[in-house]
Parts: structure tokens; C-alpha cells; sequence
């Protein structure tokens, strides 16, 4: 299964956040992944549609936004404006996640269900009918930079059995702490979207850090 490579704007440089997306783009990336944070669901502010509109001409890749935010339901139409293609909300968020998922695909975007650490995977049970992407955190959410948790790996495995018994095409993405050295693990445990900010933004080459993650991803075996 491909396994595709999502950098994080988090950690790119906004003073020049559109040619930072130029660059990925040229370096091998096959998605925009774009945090958006509300101080309140996660302790840190970062950007809002307005953003995202202003960059969605610059590439033609698809914007995977993840929405660390209260109350989704009032901004997934802005968004889906703004050019978001897959939009990406919490479970903790809300009291009523189909209810935001159907509003999400009834705009035409694509859906996800992001996960925490401590949240568990049967949350999604329910939504699995309805999901384009589950989204496992690998850390807390909240800020670039932070290690991955080595115990979210089984909780990846757990993830693709439940997704490939589902026998729906939903895509398994990993978010915080993904660096070139546990991609392969990450992506042998079934993740089919890695998730890189600092990785990817702190390294001087963005191509040759992408084509070494995709190498080592080919190198990945298949969960057991
Ligand atoms: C964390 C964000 C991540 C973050 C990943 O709250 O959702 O997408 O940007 O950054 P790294 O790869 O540096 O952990
Ligand atoms: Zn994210």
C-alpha cells in the first residue's frame, strides 16, 4: 500500500509559508498538512482559513487540515471554502462527531478523526462507515518538536486491523514525532500517511529528507 509523506506547516517558516510549500512540493510531498489550533482544545493558536485560502493557489496538492478545536462544526464551511480537501476534526471534541463528519463529506471534503493519546481507538467504531482518515497522535498535540510515544505504535497495529476489517478505503495517518529513523517502523505498523513537521522543516534539504523517508518507508515490512 502507498504510504504517503505529509509535511507540517508547523514548523515551516511563515514569513515565507507559501514558498516553503513550493519547495515541498518540488522536494517529493504528496500533502499540505495543516495544523490549526485554538488555545482552548490544545495550548497553543496557529492559523485560520483565511491561510488556508491564501496558499491554496500555490499548490496542487491536496490540504489535509487537522482541526485541534472546540466546536468544528462552526468553522468545517470555512474551511471547505477555503480549499481544504480532507478536513480532520477530534473525537474529544465533540458531543456529536457523526453529526460533524456527515457535515464534512456533505461539503464534498474528504473526513478524518483525529485520536489523543490517552483516547481509545474504539471511539471510532461508530464513524468507521463514514471516515476517509483515522489520525493517531504519536504525541500530544499542540506544538511541533516533540518525541514520539513508543507505546502509540501497537496502537497504530490496532488501528489497521481495524480499518482493514472494515473493508473500507480509510487511510491511517501518525502525527508527532515522525522522523526518518521510526518511519519505517511507523509505516510497518499500517500507517498509510506520515505526518513530519520538524523533521521535514528543520532539515537543510527537503528533497533528499523526503526521498530518504520514502526509501526507508520501501524498506518497511508489513504489520504482523
Ligand atoms: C502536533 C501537530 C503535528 C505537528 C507535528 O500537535 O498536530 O502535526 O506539527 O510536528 P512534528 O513532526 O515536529 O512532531
Ligand atoms: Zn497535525
Amino acid at each position: 500500500m502507498k504510504v504517503s509523506v505529509a509535511p507540517s506547516i508547523l514548523s515551516a517558516d511563515f514569513l515565507h509559508l507559501g514558498k516553503e510549500i513550493e519547495d515541498v512540493e518540488a522536494a517529493g510531498a504528496d500533502l499540505i498538512h495543516v495544523d490549526v489550533m485554538d488555545g482552548h482544545f490544545v495550548p497553543n493558536l496557529t492559523i485560520g482559513p483565511m491561510v488556508v485560502r491564501a496558499l491554496r493557489g500555490i499548490t496542487a496538492l491536496p490540504f489535509d487540515v487537522h482541526l485541534m478545536i472546540e466546536h468544528a462544526d462552526s468553522f468545517v464551511h470555512a474551511f471547505a471554502e477555503a480549499g481544504a480537501d480532507l478536513i480532520t476534526i477530534h473525537a474529544e471534541t465533540g458531543y456529536h462527531l457523526f453529526r460533524t463528519i456527515d457535515l464534512i463529506k456533505s461539503l464534498g471534503k474528504k473526513a478524518g478523526v483525529a485520536l489523543n493519546p490517552g483516547t481509545p481507538l474504539a471511539i471510532v467504531e461508530e464513524l468507521l462507515p463514514l471516515i476517509d482518515l483515522l489520525l493517531i497522535m504519536t504525541v500530544n498535540p499542540g506544538f511541533g518538536g516533540q518525541a514520539y510515544i513508543p507505546s502509540m505504535t501497537e496502537k497504530i497495529r490496532a488501528a489497521r486491523r481495524v480499518i482493514d476489517a472494515s473493508k473500507r478505503p480509510i487511510h491511517l495517518g501518525a502525527d508527532g514525532g515522525i522522523k526518518a529513523e521510526n518511519a519505517a517502523m511507523v509505516a510497518g505498523a499500517g500507517a498509510t500517511i506520515l505526518v513530519m513537521g520538524t523533521e521535514i522543516f528543520q532539515s537543510g534539504d527537503y528533497a533528499a529528507k523526503i526521498s530518504d523517508v520514502k526509501r526507508r518507508i520501501g524498506e518497511s515490512k508489513p504489520a504482523v
